[in-house]
């Protein structure tokens, strides 16, 4: 049974939704396994755009279904709302959906907290405003609620009146939202996904299924936003990396493929390190053209060239085995093509950054590569032979369009130059 895990190998926003929307038709489960609704994950379906934010992207009509894990933060009312907007277009498509009880939930003074936070930074990191990591600070120091908890209305109402007790000394009073408004908002919210026919069913509950079924892993966000190994602090709280999947009860060794998925080019939404960025006319064309305007926030993204130093430290972190590459159809009619394949650091040219600091003085070394009018041009088929080589991991799919079907296999690709 296959097993795949798709990962972003940049700093997010790479095309994940739409490759795994893609490969989706030939699995049975589709997983989301860590972050939450910063993520933003945009997919045709019959040519009508949706952008999932918890929901895994699964093909709305056809037979895969889709598990949120509990590597998880979920805001349950993005949920519902998510949920509702997709049934309206496929109705009962809520009964595709499983969600793991121990899922953390993001609460509304958790997105309070994230905008008070960012208001008291020095240097803000330019968070989505989702509560992102103020929910997994509760979670990593105990305080708040999981799914489950929404069964024991009890515990529930114990555990939100000890939390609010503790944030509103934290927090001088700012938080306005009372625990007992929380458990009767949460108690709603629980009965609508019930009513859409979500189930809620643990990792273990499903070891058996996942273990005879093929899986699809979607990751959200990307390697240089992982909290452990992304850019730090210009990061976010969850894992970015393949290895989130052992909160499904995997682990990385069981996977068939780890598919790092990556721009042609790069961008980054939000603030930190960002060595190739250039703000030119030409970096300014491709924002327009590949419509680089964030997917959660609508934020500008910051654009640049492609950086093969910080590929390769993708590559190693998340154990990459192969690369799709999205959007070079947006670099399309330009005269050549810039990409950094060193770092010069303290003076020395090296070919791949040894931790997320040196990101932060790097100075990018570039060679120019020509340019393509098309993608199916043999300069493209160069560009990708330079990646695999500098990279050393093989590109097995080429994305060239929005659409779903606007992909294609790497062999496919060169058959038809
Ligand atoms: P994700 O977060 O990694 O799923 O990526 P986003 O959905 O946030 O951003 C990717 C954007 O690029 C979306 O607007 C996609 O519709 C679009 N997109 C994906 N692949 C391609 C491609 O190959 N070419 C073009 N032009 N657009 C693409
Ligand atoms: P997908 O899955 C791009 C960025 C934010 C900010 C930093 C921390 O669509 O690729 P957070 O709200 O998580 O505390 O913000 O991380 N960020 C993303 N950037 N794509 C994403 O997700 C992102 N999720 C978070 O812009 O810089
Ligand atoms: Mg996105």
């Amino acid at each position: 049974m296959r097993r795949v895990a798709v990962v972003g190998a940049q700093w997010g926003d790479e095309g994940k939704g739409k490759v795994v929307n893609y490969f989706a038709r030939d699995f049975d489960w589709i997983v989301r396994f860590a972050g939450g609704a910063n993520a933003g994950h945009t997919i045709y379906v019959h040519d009508r755009k949706y952008v999932n934010h918890l929901l895994p992207c699964i093909v709305p009509d056809g037979p895969g279904r889709g598990f949120l894990g509990a590597g998880m933060v979920v805001d349950l009312g993005q949920l519902v709302n998510e949920l509702e907007a997709l049934a309206a277009d496929f109705p009962g498509v809520g009964a595709k959906f499983a969600v793991d009880p121990e899922v953390f939930l993001v609460l509304p003074w958790h997105k309070q907290q994230d905008i008070l936070l960012e208001k008291m930074r020095a240097e803000p990191i330019g968070t989505t405003g989702r509560g992102i990591g103020p929910a997994y600070t509760d979670k990593a120091s105990r305080e708040g609620v999981k799914l489950c908890h929404l069964f024991d209305e009890q515990m529930l109402q114990e555990r939100l009146a000890n939390s609010w007790h503790m944030k509103q000394i934290l927090y001088q009073g700012q938080l306005t939202m009372p625990p007992d408004e929380v458990a009767a908002e949460l108690i709603g919210l629980r009965d609508r996904l019930m009513k859409l026919g979500v189930q809620f069913t643990s990792a273990v509950d499903m070891g058996k299924v996942f273990r005879s079924t093929s899986v699809l892993f979607e990751g959200a966000q990307g390697v240089l936003l992982d909290l452990d190994f992304g850019t730090f602090p210009f990061v976010t709280s969850g894992s970015c990396m393949a290895h989130g999947v052992s909160s499904v009860g995997f682990s990385t060794f069981e996977l068939d493929d780890v598919a790092g998925v990556l721009k042609a080019y790069t961008t980054r939404v939000g603030a930190g390190p960002f060595p190739t960025e250039e703000d030119s006319l030409l970096t300014q064309g491709i924002r327009e053209r590949g419509k680089e305007y964030g997917a959660t926030t609508g934020r500008p993204r910051r654009v640049g060239w492609l950086d093969l130093p910080a590929l390769r430290y993708a590559a190693i972190r998340s154990g990459l085995t192969s690369l799709v590459i999205t959007k070079a159809d947006v670099l399309n009619g330009l005269e050549t093509v810039k990409v950094c394949t060193g770092y010069r650091i303290d003076g020395a040219v090296r070919d791949i950054p040894s931790t997320s600091h040196d990101f932060f003085v790097a100075e990018p070394v570039y060679e120019e590569l020509p340019g393509w009018p098309s993608t199916s041009h043999v300069n493209f088929l160069k560009y990708m032979t330079f990646i695999e080589e500098q990279v050393h991991v093989p590109i097995t799919y080429i994305s060239y369009g929005p659409k779903t079907d606007e992909m294609e296999t790497k062999s496919g690709l060169i058959m038809s130059m």
